[in-house]
């Protein structure tokens, strides 16, 4: 088990890509903290857990709230004695054209996936500084951070923004041991991608599913991506494996996206 003794917090861990992370780094001996704000979605996955002998406890949290953060942090020690690893995986999106961008929607995306990353990270981190052990710390990043589309600027630049976020914060916190990197995916099959398509469909006049049916096609390993298709990576970069990769973005796409 590549996880094993370690303590985990993952945001965002009541579905999608953060549950498949939970469950895998349970399988791998790590307790996790499923941090979310649908509170009954992080007990179903903590309890998932739990019923397959592993460890891990659910608690709720907005990202954006710094108290609420620290509370998180504390749950990790207060249940499991520490904290090892934090993925930084709670993120939205909207598909919005450029000259429709409103400031409440360029505010609710850098707010979560951005001030709400460097919340937590420095939450996680200063606990991590105190153990004096080292850390590694995972940011959900993003294709779209990679490269502009029209119709997702706010989107886009904040996983730009990601990217940037974590390369400064390994420099930061590379005296202290304590890893930053960030996973980068392509179009994964989650209830956030469901959302996407809905919203690509009524922009672009097409029906439900047609937009994911059409970005598929593109994707040189040629199916959409699960998942569980990122968790190999997450587990890789917060473990002992790792221990000399710091500042990387790696492209966990189906080869979807060149760099
Ligand atoms: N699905 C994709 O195609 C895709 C591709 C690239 C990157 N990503 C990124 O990967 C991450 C996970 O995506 P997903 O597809 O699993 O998303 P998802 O929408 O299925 O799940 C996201 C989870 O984050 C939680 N969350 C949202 N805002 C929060 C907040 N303020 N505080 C705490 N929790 C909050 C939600 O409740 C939900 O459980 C996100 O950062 C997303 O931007 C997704």
């Amino acid at each position: 088990m590549k996880l094993a003794d370690k303590v985990a917090i993952v945001t965002g861990g009541a579905q999608g890509m953060g549950r498949a992370i939970s469950l895998r780094y349970a399988q791998e001996g790590a307790s996790v903290v499923i941090a979310d704000r649908n509170l009954e979605g992080a007990e179903a996955v903590a309890r998932e857990i739990s019923d397959a002998d592993g460890k891990a406890v659910s608690v709720s949290v907005d990202v954006r709230d710094q108290g609420q953060v620290q509370r998180m942090v504390d749950t990790a020690v207060e249940h499991f004695g520490g904290l090892d690893i934090l993925v930084n995986n709670a993120g939205v999106g909207k598909i919005i054209p450029f000259l429709d961008t409103t400031e409440a929607d360029w505010n609710f995306m850098f707010d979560i996936n951005c001030k709400g990353l460097l919340w937590c990270s420095q939450a996680a981190a200063r606990q991590m500084i105190t153990q004096g052990r080292g850390g590694k710390i995972v940011n959900l990043a993003s294709q779209a951070g990679r490269r502009g589309e029209a119709l997702v600027l706010a989107y886009c630049a904040s996983k730009a923004c990601v990217i940037s976020m974590n390369q400064s914060m390994a420099l930061a916190l590379a005296p202290h041991k304590i890893n930053v990197n960030a996973i980068a995916p392509g179009i994964v099959d989650t209830p956030f991608w469901d959302e996407v398509d809905r919203q690509f469909a009524a922009l672009l006049n097409m029906e439900i599913g047609e937009p994911k049916r059409t970005f598929i096609q593109s994707i040189p390993l040629g199916r959409i991506e699960q998942p569980e298709d990122i968790t190999g990576a997450a587990v890789f970069l917060a473990s002992a494996d790792a221990d000399y990769i710091t500042q990387q973005t790696l492209n966990v796409d189906g080869g979807n996206w060149p760099s």
